[in-house]
């Protein structure tokens, strides 16, 4: 727990070099509180409630109006910027993709679609939460505007872009540390948006991605970190939960039986858990649906700790909850506290360098994996890691079904295939894909 006045509740002061995987968790009280039910179409104003920086201002005595202001203020300089603000995405059941895969009437595929969110990506979520949150700080005194650190990103894909584009609109420094074969089109982008971008070059021997590498030094001279991952800002989580709060929303008591993300860092997958649980908790949907990822065979850091967690626990209750098997949530709970005390037996860089079709998701490491193994513990789903071939039918389907999302949009999809094919989801059955990012001529995702 930070101290009630720290202004930067981040990152957890404890962390270290130690080999414990700290991270902050937002944590709610569910049983204070009820599902928004609200119409509003920036669903940072709809699910205020739900929202760390929505208690904070109110207790320091900002009432419902004035953070609804700050809210629609920042929400029409990201417009300003970026020609569109936050609003709530589609979500339909694609008849298309339901027949050509063959599900029956009942079943079928929903397709969350944020091709068309801020910057293009799903990315901004996390980063927009992260900005009302500085806001309200320096609103409420507990930081002053005068003495504001730049933020700091490590990215070359949808999250800079993103971060860049959020940033912009809060008047804020950001400086983007990059891979030196990062897209000329990206870099002209960051730097035309205002940020300072700095190339990072691979050193011989030196596992992990350089440029966050290089990020965890800028940090720890003080920057912000205006990251989408989750063990550097517990906090950026919290924005991204948003999608899954819209899904419980859209779904209007639907039940629905899986839903397949796509995994880079992780932090998409931990807020879609996070908020999902937090859903059901408050009743808004009938049951967390059963939550599967999915990476590339050129890199799977994910589904290597997955199995090594797996290996920890006793066998399945035999629930029937698929191939995934369902353990208790104490024993998952036990098992993944273990693992975090010894974090480079369950997670390190991936040893090679990755490549794929799939940019966004070729991250060295899976960050935010504890929250995402115990979430696909937990509800009985599983990693998935999926062919270059089966990444392009997706995108292919993907296309047909009339969106125009890039490989790693649809890499959720690509998992589906996967998992139809090892019959661990029933053609009756519902589900979920993300088609997180947009197609942009020749541009990376991460
Ligand atoms: C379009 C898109 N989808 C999904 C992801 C994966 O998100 P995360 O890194 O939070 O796992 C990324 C990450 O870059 C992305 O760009």
């Amino acid at each position: 727990m930070p101290p009630p006045a720290e202004p930067y509740p981040f990152r957890c002061a404890r962390a270290g070099d130690d080999d414990v995987d700290h991270v902050m968790v937002r944590v709610l009280d569910t049983a204070a509180l009820r599902f928004p039910r609200g119409g509003e179409p920036d669903p940072f104003a709809r699910y205020r409630f739900l929202m760390h920086a929505y208690h904070l201002a109110m207790a320091a005595g900002l009432d419902d109006r004035e953070y609804t202001e700050l809210i629609g203020a920042l929400g029409r300089s990201v417009a300003a910027v970026d020609s569109r603000g936050f609003r709530v995405t589609p979500l339909h059941r694609s008849g298309l993709l339901s027949d050509r895969l063959g599900f029956s009437p009942r079943g079928g595929v929903w397709i969350k679609d944020e091709t068309g969110n801020v910057s293009g990506s799903h990315k901004g979520r996390h980063l927009m939460g992260l900005l009302i949150y500085l806001e309200v700080a320096e609103r409420i005194g507990l930081t002053a505007a005068a003495d504001r650190p730049d933020l700091a990103i490590a990215s070359c894909g949808n999250a800079a872009q993103a971060a860049a584009v959020v940033a912009r609109a809060g008047g804020r420094a950001l400086r983007v540390f990059v891979p030196v074969d990062a897209q000329a089109a990206v870099v002209a982008r960051l730097r035309a948006l205002g940020s300072d971008v700095v190339p990072c070059p691979r050193q011989p021997g030196q596992p992990g991605d350089p440029a966050y590498l290089r990020l965890r030094q800028e940090l720890a001279a003080g920057a912000v970190p205006f990251t989408c991952q989750g063990n550097e800002n517990g906090l950026a989580i919290e924005g991204g939960q948003t999608i899954a709060y819209e899904l419980a929303t859209q779904l209007a008591g639907t039940p629905m039986d899986h839903i397949v993300i796509q995994v880079g860092g992780g932090a998409l997958a931990s807020a879609c858990a996070q908020g999902l649980r937090e859903a059901a908790e408050l009743g808004a949907i009938p049951r967390v649906p059963r939550l599967h990822t999915v990476q590339t065979t050129g890199a799977h850091p994910l589904e290597r700790a997955y199995a090594r967690v797996r290996a920890r626990l006793p066998e399945g209750d035999g629930a029937g909850r698929g191939a995934g098997g369902l353990w208790r949530r104490d024993d998952v709970e036990r098992a993944l506290a273990a693992a975090a005390h010894h974090r480079s037996d369950y997670m390190w860089a991936w040893e090679s360098e990755p490549t794929s079709i799939a940019t966004g998701i070729l991250d060295d490491e899976t960050y935010d994996w504890r929250a995402v193994v115990g979430a696909m513990l937990t509800t009985g789903g599983q990693p998935v890691v999926v062919t270059e071939d089966r990444l392009a039918e997706a995108n292919a389907l993907g296309a047909a079904a009339g969106i125009p999302a890039d490989p790693t949009g649809t890499a959720g999809l690509a998992g589906l295939l996967d998992l139809l094919q090892a019959r661990a989801v029933g053609q009756d059955e519902r589900v979920t894909v993300l088609f997180t990012g947009v197609r942009r001529d020749g541009a990376a995702a991460s």
